[in-house]
C-alpha cells in the first residue's frame, strides 16, 4: 500500500463522468479548487489496442495534475497491460471502474457486475498493483448488486488486501441507479473495517453536503458528480468552509456568466468551433439551471449554431437575469428534474423542461 498524499485528503474531488469530464470541464473544476479530477472511464482493451478515441479520452496535460484515469476492464491481463500504457502518461491515480450500472458496460461483465465476484475483484486489483509502480491504485464501487446483496464490506477488504491504496464508494447499489438518495451511513462502516482511505460519493449537491459527509461519516475525501455540473463554484466554497468554516455564498450571475464563457473558450480550444457548439449547450444549461429564464434559455439554445452568437446570447441572457426580466419559475422542480434525469439532459436537452 502506498501512502495517499495528504494534499489529496479532506478535499472535494471531481468524479469520472462519461461524456462530461473532458479537459475543459476538468480545467474549470481545478481552477475553482477541485482536489483531484478524473478522466471519464476508458476501456483497457481500447488502451492496449491503441484505439484513437480511447487515447483521446485518456489524454491530459501536465498542468491538470493531480489527475486520475479510470479504467474499465474485467480481465487481469488486459488490465495490467493497460496500466503499463496508462502509466506512461504519469497520472496520479489509476482507478478501476466497479460501479457503472449501464447495460452497455454490464453486458460485457464489466463495471458494477464485478462487485458480484469478489475473487475476480481481488485478481484485478492485484494485477494493477503489480504493474502500477509509484502510481496510486484505487477502485470505485457501489454497495453491491441490490439491497439483498450488499457486499461492500467484503469488497472493500478484498480491495485493501490486494493492494488498493484507497477505495471510492458510491453509496447506492447497482439496482438503485439514482432512484434513491445515497446511503452515506455505509461509509462509516467501511471506515471501521479497513485502514486505507475511503472516499465518499453520492448525493453531494452543495459544499455543505460535502462538509456534512466528512463530518458525519469520517470519510477521507468526497467525490462529487452531478452536483458539479454547471457549479464548479462548490469546490471553492468547500475549500473555504474547510479552512475557516465560512461559506463565501452563491456566485453572482456575473461570475456564472464568466465561468460559462471561459468554459466555451476551453471547449473551442479542445474541439474546434463546430464540435464545441454542440458540446457547449449541455454545459450552458447546467450553468444557468439555478436562475429564472432556464426554460426560455433551453428553447433559444437549440437554435444557435454559431459560437459568436452563442457567446452574445449568454451575455444577453445574463443581463436579462440581472434585470430580473424573466418570470419566476419553479427552480426546485427544475432541480429535481435535473437530479432525476441528468443523463437525459445530456442526450436530449430540448425536451427536458417540458418532461
Ligand atoms: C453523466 C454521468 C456520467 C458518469 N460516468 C461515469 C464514469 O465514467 N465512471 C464512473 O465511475 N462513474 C460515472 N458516473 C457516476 C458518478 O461518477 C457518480 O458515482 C454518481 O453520479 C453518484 O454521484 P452524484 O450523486 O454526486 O452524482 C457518471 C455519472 C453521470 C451523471
Amino acid at each position: 500500500m502506498k501512502a495517499v498524499k495528504m494534499e489529496l485528503l479532506n478535499k472535494l474531488w471531481l468524479a469520472p463522468m462519461a461524456e462530461v469530464t473532458d479537459a475543459p470541464f476538468r480545467i474549470i473544476s481545478k481552477k475553482f479548487g477541485a482536489g483531484l479530477t478524473f478522466t471519464q472511464m476508458v476501456s483497457a482493451k481500447g488502451v492496449v489496442e491503441n484505439e484513437f478515441e480511447t487515447l483521446q479520452y485518456l489524454a491530459f496535460s501536465k498542468n491538470e495534475k493531480p489527475i486520475g484515469v479510470q479504467i474499465l476492464a474485467n480481465d487481469p491481463l488486459t488490465l495490467a497491460q493497460s496500466v503499463t500504457e496508462v502509466k506512461k502518461y504519469s497520472p496520479d491515480v489509476i482507478d478501476l471502474n466497479c460501479g457503472c450500472p449501464v447495460n452497455k458496460v454490464t453486458r460485457y461483465q464489466m463495471g458494477a457486475t464485478i462487485l458480484d465476484n469478489p475473487k475476480l475483484l481481488g485478481e484485478l486489483i492485484k494485477s494493477m498493483k503489480d504493474t502500477s509502480g509509484d502510481t496510486l491504485i484505487s477502485v470505485k464501487m457501489r454497495l453491491g448488486k441490490n439491497k439483498s446483496n450488499i457486499n461492500i464490506l467484503e469488497n472493500a477488504q478484498i480491495a485493501q488486501s490486494n493492494g488498493a491504496d484507497f477505495v471510492i464508494v458510491h453509496t447506492r447499489t447497482r439496482e438503485d441507479r439514482y432512484y434513491i438518495d445515497a446511503e452515506w451511513e455505509w461509509l462509516r462502516k467501511i471506515k471501521e473495517n479497513i485502514d486505507i482511505p475511503v472516499i465518499g460519493n453520492g448525493s453531494i449537491f452543495s459544499a455543505k453536503d460535502a462538509v456534512n459527509m466528512i463530518e458525519q461519516t469520517g470519510c477521507d475525501s468526497v467525490m462529487v458528480a452531478r452536483g458539479a455540473l454547471g457549479n464548479p463554484f462548490l469546490f471553492n466554497r468547500f475549500n473555504k468552509m474547510m479552512e475557516n468554516g465560512i461559506d463565501p455564498g452563491e456566485p453572482s450571475i456575473e461570475e456564472v456568466k464568466d465561468a460559462a464563457l471561459e468554459h466555451i473558450n476551453l471547449l473551442v480550444r479542445e474541439y474546434g468551433e463546430i464540435r464545441a457548439i454542440h458540446r457547449a449547450k449541455k454545459f450552458i444549461i447546467w450553468y444557468f439551471r439555478f436562475f429564472n429564464g432556464i426554460t426560455s434559455l433551453i428553447d433559444s439554445l437549440i437554435k444557435i449554431n454559431d459560437i459568436i452568437l452563442l457567446k452574445d446570447f449568454i451575455e444577453e441572457h445574463s443581463n436579462k437575469i440581472k434585470k430580473d426580466v424573466y418570470k419566476p419559475e419553479d427552480l426546485n422542480e427544475i432541480d429535481n428534474l435535473f437530479k432525476r434525469r441528468v443523463l437525459f439532459w445530456l442526450e436530449e436537452n430540448k425536451v427536458i423542461v417540458a418532461g
